[in-house]
């Protein structure tokens, strides 16, 4: 069985949010994640240089994995070139991430609702655009932070984050107004999803955390369908590459925990 990979792109860490579920819905299929690290953290990159950027390495990522479809669970990335990607390379499916916004206008009560992401996704025009089609009868408080990301790479190689840190991150969140409070965050960056214990630990008062990781795995799922196989595994282990090199020894034991073997890179930027 000659199997072609799904290929899960992130700036860093994040997108394990989204390969776990994904490896629950599609156990038949074979993965290849790339962590773009050299360039992490998208969060604070200028526009055009951060398009420029993912035109390049999806071309040459593209040419070496051939994948049969590309995810990128990533809003900060997603929310700038999805669509400059999508016509760059016509004959490969995306499937993206943006902010989880509709969904929280849905079901928001009490009309207030958050989104946490990178500064870059807060910024972002296809954000504004969000909320103006999705959430225009709801209160949207956007929330950019320059630190979570990293806390969140630091928490999973090393197991420990400032709680601290996190509370005054996610504090502008929490909104209170004519005796009505936010009742939903959306985490509109990949890499939240791993604290959000820690952030629900921290909050002021319980809110609905809106992770979109496994709406994503599914959209995936909708357009690969499960692998024509007989009902074997697929051959070979999954493949981690980061575009600095060689990833420190706790980096490349995360990897190993989920699975994934990490791999030199040819691709590096
Ligand atoms: N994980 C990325 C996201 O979903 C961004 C993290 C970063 O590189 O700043 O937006």
């Amino acid at each position: 069985m000659n199997q072609r990979p799904i290929l899960m792109f992130d700036s860093g860490v994040g997108g394990l949010t989204v390969l776990r579920e994904a490896r629950v819905l599609m156990p038949d299929r074979r993965f290849v994640y790339v962590a773009d690290n050299a360039a992490f953290p998208y969060g604070d990159w200028e526009e055009d240089a951060l398009r420029a950027r993912l035109i390049q390495l999806f071309g040459r990522l593209l040419e070496e994995h051939r994948p049969e479809l590309a995810v990128i669970p990533c809003n900060t990335a997603s929310t700038l070139a999805l669509g400059d990607l999508r016509a760059a390379f016509p004959d490969v499916p995306f499937v993206g991430t943006v902010p989880a916004i509709k969904p929280a206008a849905e079901r928001t009560r009490s009309g207030l609702v958050s989104v946490l992401a990178t500064p870059g996704t807060v910024k972002r025009q296809y954000t504004r655009d969000l909320i103006t089609d999705w959430a225009s009868k709801v209160e949207v408080t956007l929330v950019g932070s320059t630190v979570l990301a990293r806390l969140a790479e630091v928490y999973m190689r090393e197991g420990f984050v400032d709680e601290q840190a996190v509370r005054a991150e996610i504090a502008p969140c929490f909104v209170e107004k004519d005796g009505r409070r936010t009742d939903i965050v959306v985490l509109a960056c990949t890499h939240y999803p791993f604290l959000a214990n820690r952030m629900r630990k921290m909050a002021p008062w319980p809110v609905d955390w809106l992770d979109p990781a496994e709406a994503i795995a599914r959209r995936v799922l909708s357009l690969v369908g499960r692998a024509p196989t007989d009902g074997d595994l697929p051959q070979g282990r999954d493949a981690a590459i980061f575009t600095a090199g060689r990833p420190d020894f706790a980096t490349a034991r995360l990897m190993q925990g989920f699975g994934l073997d990490v791999v030199a890179d040819t691709v590096a930027a």
